[in-house]
């Protein structure tokens, strides 16, 4: 049986000994998702014996202020009941240096800091990841600092890894200038572009269940796909990130990244293996088919919305442009739905739709491949029409499951035919441990796998595609802006553009 499984690292051991240094330690970020996730692994065994991490950010302190605020933080954000004496092992190794990335004099005393704590704590070797839970506008600061001071420099000794959040710059010039900074000093094999998206359970399992099944493979082209509809809906509105919102929208914030990188898992080929780069190289070949929108196109495929005020859970909440941190006049859109074609022999003519919005009816991410009619009408088009057609739907959040929704006859004397699911619940699979989702890519990192991470090329197809229509609604400001209701399903000019192609969203009750 031929089997490229050779080239990917081993996931269920820990890396080798490193040290794990987080830029922006005081932020929202480190203590929501990375320590959790980093004190997660501990516990699954999955962090090295020989470990440590050095927070820094402007904030004054030191080691021991570090821990204490550390410790108040795991109460609140930690994702299991948290055993004080794993706790206490972990916090042992935490370390603080506190001044502003902009002095470099800072990134003399973090060396200075390695050395010691690669000595306290035993670390042999000289790895070291370096986590930039920053504002983007200082990824190439805190890169170019490091550079300069010698830090990034990888040896047979150890390797030097850096990783950075989206937003992976604010359009394509802005991309291409991060990517520049950062290979000044890196290489491309030492950036590590984090989507968290890409370390949920089922969005991983959409590569396992499209090629470890032979069932569904043969099915999954322009033969037997209608099309294909990804949905990511969320109840909540900017929350206490209004500034962050008005700025990027949701064009940017979601679809350039986390949606686009979804639908590449869709609809690419077969990779050759499981190695960062097979994969990679498959999912750049769907986004660079994607048909480059003219600005004719634009208006006529994609919709921009931003809710109004409306009822959530029984309870009134405001209009986006009432939110704190927005403008009152903001023509930044909270809800945008694009219809995409993959210009290859697989998908060629299958539309993908994709929709995305804040304040939305329900909370929730979703791939639905809805299957071609079956050639003959054998029990009448009535019955055929409102059984509806065949459909996979792959739940991401907040439910992780997979549904088939098949026609049966339903029990009794005449031909009825009725849709039914056939469900699999990923709870029902085995015993899940609460996860921030950060895990399996710091583990990733750390042990060097880079397939769940964005490289250079992708960020920039997915600017390619998304770049003309940011350049057409920049130049024709919204005029109906709000234009939908919060807690509906967002504006109708969105279903108006499924319903000319005769088809419609799949909304969830
Ligand atoms: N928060 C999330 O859940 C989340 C989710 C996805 C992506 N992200 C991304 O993650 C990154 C960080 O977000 P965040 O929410 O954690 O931001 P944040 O709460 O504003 O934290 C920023 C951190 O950077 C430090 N900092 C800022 N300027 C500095 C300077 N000149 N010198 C030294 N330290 C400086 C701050 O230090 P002080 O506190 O000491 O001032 C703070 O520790 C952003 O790129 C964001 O888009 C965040």
């Amino acid at each position: 049986m031929p089997s490229n499984a050779a080239p990917s690292p081993d996931h269920r051991r820990p890396g080798p000994a490193c040290i794990f240094v987080i830029f922006g330690a005081s932020g929202d970020l480190t203590k929501r998702k990375l320590i959790p996730a980093l004190f997660n692994l501990r516990c699954l065994g999955l962090l090295p014996e020989h470990f440590a991490v050095i927070g820094v950010a402007i904030t004054p302190g030191d080691d021991a202020s570090f821990r204490e605020q550390m410790t108040a933080d795991i109460r609140q954000f930690a994702t299991h009941p948290v055993d004080p004496a794993e706790w206490q092992a972990f916090l042992a190794g935490c370390y603080y240096i506190s001044g502003d990335f902009n002095d470099e004099a800072v990134f003399g005393a973090l060396k200075e800091k390695i050395a010691a704590v690669q000595q306290e704590r035993r670390i042999e070797g000289q790895n070291v990841v370096f986590n930039l839970a920053v504002t983007p506008t200082l990824f190439g600061t805190v890169a170019g600092q490091l550079g300069a001071a010698g830090l990034l420099q990888e040896t047979p000794d150890g390797f030097r890894r850096v990783i950075i959040e989206k937003p992976f710059g604010r359009d394509l010039d802005t991309a291409r200038e991060l990517n520049n900074q950062l290979h000044g000093v890196l290489r491309e094999s030492q950036i590590y572009r984090i989507d968290h998206y890409l370390g949920k359970e089922t969005v991983q399992n959409i590569m396992v269940f499209r090629f470890a099944n032979m069932i569904f493979e043969p099915n999954w082209n322009r033969r037997y796909v209608d099309s294909v509809q990804i949905t990511v809906a969320e109840r909540l509105g900017v929350e206490n990130r209004g500034g962050y919102l008005d700025h990027y929208g949701v064009l940017r914030d979601m679809v350039q990244n986390h949606m686009l990188s979804v639908l590449s898992l869709i609809a690419m080929e077969p990779p050759g293996s499981i190695s960062g780069d097979a994969v990679r190289n498959e999912k750049v070949k769907v986004l660079d088919a994607i048909r480059t929108l003219q600005p004719e196109d634009v208006i006529e495929n994609c919709v921009r919305g931003q809710y109004g005020a409306g009822v959530i859970d029984g309870q009134q909440v405001p209009a986006y442009r009432d939110e704190p941190s927005v403008d009152p006049r903001s023509p930044t859109e909270t809800y945008a739905a694009l219809r995409l074609f993959v210009e290859n022999w697989r998908w060629a003519d299958v539309p993908f739709y994709l929709r995305t919005g804040k304040r939305l009816a329900k909370h929730l991410t979703q791939v639905v491949i809805r299957f071609k009619r079956t050639p003959l009408m054998l029990f009448g088009e009535k019955v055929h029409s409102e059984a509806g057609p065949n459909a996979l739907i792959l739940n991401i959040q907040p439910e992780e499951s997979i549904t088939i929704m098949i026609r049966a006859k339903k029990p009794g004397p005449s031909i009825v035919v009725d849709s039914i699911p056939l469900d699999f619940d990923y709870r029902q699979f085995g015993k899940q441990s609460p996860a921030t989702g950060y895990e399996t890519l710091l583990h990733d990192c750390m042990i060097g796998d880079m397939t769940l991470f964005h490289r250079e090329d992708s960020v920039d197809a997915s600017w390619r595609i998304v770049n003309p229509i940011l350049d057409v609604w920049g130049a024709l400001p919204p005029r109906d802006f709000p234009d939908y209701e919060a807690g509906s399903w967002g504006p109708a000019a969105a279903d108006k553009l499924l319903l000319r192609d005769g088809r419609q969203w799949e909304n969830p009750a």
